[in-house]
C-alpha cells in the first residue's frame, strides 16, 4: 500500500488522473427497446469523470456542466462498455475532463467507439467553496492536442454564459 498523497498545487501530469473503468451491461441498465439505456451511460461517464477530477484535485468536487454528448453507436447488454476519462484543461478552481466511450463484445474481441463528452468539474474546499486544483502538466503531443481543443471549448462556454446572464439581466428589467 502506498503512503496517502496529500493536497499539494504541485503541478501534476495528465496521467496521474487517469481513469480506465470497464462496466459489464446488465439486463437492468436496458431500454425498452432492449439496448442500454442512454442515461446509464451518461451516469457512468460522470462516474469516471468525476473520480478523475476528484484524483487531480485531492479535494471534494462538483459537476458544473456536461457539454453536448452524442451517441454515435448503441451499447448492447452482455458487451463491456469502457469508460475513459483524462483531465483536458485546468482553471482556477475548475477542470475540464474528457471521457471516452468505447463498447467491447468480451466474445469476438471487438469494439467500437460509441461517444466521447466533456465535463467540468470544480473543486470544493470544507466549506462548499470553489478551491484552487494543481496546474496540469501537457507531457504527450496528445495532451497538447486536447488541452488547445479544450481551452477553446471553455472560451465558447464563458461566452455562453455571459450572454444567458445578459439575456436574464434583460428579462429582469423588462418584467420588473
Ligand atoms: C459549480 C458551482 C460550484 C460554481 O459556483 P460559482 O459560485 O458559480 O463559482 P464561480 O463563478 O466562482 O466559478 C468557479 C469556477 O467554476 C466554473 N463554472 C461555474 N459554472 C460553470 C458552468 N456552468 N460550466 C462550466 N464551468 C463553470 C467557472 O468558470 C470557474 O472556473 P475557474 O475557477 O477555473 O475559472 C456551483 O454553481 C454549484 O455548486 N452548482 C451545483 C453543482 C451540482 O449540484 N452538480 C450536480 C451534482 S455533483
Amino acid at each position: 500500500m502506498s503512503a496517502p498523497e496529500k493536497r499539494s498545487l504541485e503541478p501534476k501530469p495528465v496521467s496521474a488522473s487517469h481513469v480506465i473503468m470497464p462496466q459489464r451491461m446488465l439486463p437492468s441498465d436496458a431500454n425498452p427497446a432492449g439496448n442500454v439505456h442512454g442515461g446509464v451511460i451518461l451516469k457512468y461517464i460522470d462516474t469516471a469523470g468525476g473520480i478523475c477530477a476528484i484524483r487531480h484535485a485531492r479535494s471534494a468536487v462538483v459537476t458544473a456542466s456536461i457539454d453536448r454528448m452524442d451517441f454515435l453507436k448503441p451499447a448492447y447488454i452482455g458487451e463491456v462498455v469502457t469508460f475513459m476519462a483524462s483531465v483536458n484543461l485546468v482553471g482556477a478552481t475548475s477542470m475540464e475532463v474528457g471521457v471516452r466511450v468505447e463498447c467491447e463484445n468480451p466474445i469476438t474481441g471487438e469494439t467500437r467507439h460509441a461517444g466521447s463528452a466533456y465535463l467540468t468539474y470544480v473543486a470544493l474546499d470544507s466549506d462548499r467553496r470553489p478551491q484552487a486544483v494543481p496546474p496540469l502538466l501537457l507531457e504527450t503531443e496528445a495532451d497538447r492536442r486536447r488541452n488547445r481543443e479544450a481551452a477553446a471549448r471553455r472560451e465558447a462556454r464563458l461566452q455562453e454564459r455571459r450572454r444567458e446572464r445578459d439575456s436574464q439581466l434583460q428579462h429582469q428589467s423588462e418584467n420588473p
